[in-house]
């Protein structure tokens, strides 16, 4: 029988998760079918309970229900409680539900495996401080980096980052002006600007020579910040639609137990930044 997966969100008519899934189902023969759906912004157990009760598997699980995603789960990964959001769940026996979340180690997977950027030893800036950046940190952290910052608007925010993630994190957090003197190899936006159109604060020099600028958001081609990067002479810059295809190949991965190649989906999704 076909296995069945969807993912869940609101708004969802925009979501290429199932493209993605379709492409991996087909290249590696497995039989499942993977949808959208639009749940209420009241009614996301409903539909996921709904859901499960026809049969599916498991879901893929987006804004804005992450939080709750891991709040209903029975068994969150160490990874998704830390980050306080799920992004995927998977249905057991027994009612269990198990939740991970995936979009962390998809931005560490496209940026040194697709970017060819290897993280340790280098200086990593993200920019922001809800949960774009809480999912990122802690995969980050894992991977050594030689210094691991925060800059927020609101440094308060960032603050209680490094507080959150003391353990398995060590953080430099505060405002935009504090970056001023600084700079880095991997600058990440992980602020909403890249919708919303704002430009950040970011001071001269913060980017060193050969830096990563790295927008979180995919499918906007230049955003401010990655118009801002080049402005500064970066010549790498990336938007987030790897981050996008990894974290679906490690929730393929985490429900089928194989590993797709995400070759193909990356250059159909890929737009050029313009
Ligand atoms: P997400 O879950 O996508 O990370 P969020 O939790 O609402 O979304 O966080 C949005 C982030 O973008 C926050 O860090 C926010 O800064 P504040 O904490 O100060 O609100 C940041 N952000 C949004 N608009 C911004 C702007 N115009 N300039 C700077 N930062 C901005």
């Amino acid at each position: 029988m076909t296995d069945r997966y969807a993912v869940i969100g609101h708004p969802i008519g925009h979501s290429k998760s199932p493209l993605i899934h379709a492409m991996f189902a087909r290249a590696s023969g497995q039989d499942m079918a993977y949808t959208a759906i639009e749940a209420p912004l009241d009614g996301f157990a409903d539909t996921v309970h709904a859901f499960r009760a026809s049969g599916g598997r498991g879901v893929n699980v987006t804004l804005p229900f992450k939080l709750q995603a891991c709040e209903m789960a029975t068994e969150p990964t160490a990874r998704a409680r830390l980050a306080g959001a799920a992004n995927c769940l998977k249905f057991e026996e027994g009612g269990r539900t198990l939740a991970d979340n995936f979009d962390g180690v998809g931005l560490v997977n496209d940026i040194q495996r697709n970017l060819a950027c290897p993280i340790a030893g280098k200086r990593v800036l993200l920019l922001g401080a809800g949960g774009a950046t809480r999912g990122a940190l802690q995969p980050i952290a894992a991977e050594r980096p030689a210094l691991l910052a925060v800059a927020n608007r609101t440094p308060e925010k960032a603050h209680q980052l490094r507080h959150d993630f003391a353990a398995h994190a060590p953080l430099q957090t505060g405002g935009y002006e504090t970056l001023l003197g600084q700079s880095f190899d991997v600058v990440i936006n992980a602020t909403s600007t890249g919708l919303s159109q704002d430009r950040l604060p970011l001071p001269e020099g913060l980017f060193a020579p050969g830096a990563l600028a790295y927008e979180m958001v995919y499918g906007k081609g230049l955003t401010p910040f990655l118009k801002q990067a080049q402005a500064a002479g970066v010549a790498r810059v990336a938007d987030g639609v790897g981050m996008l295809v990894e974290q679906a190949a490690e929730a393929f991965l985490w429900w089928r137990g194989m590993r797709p190649d995400t070759g193909p989906a990356l250059t159909t999704l890929t737009v050029p930044l313009v």
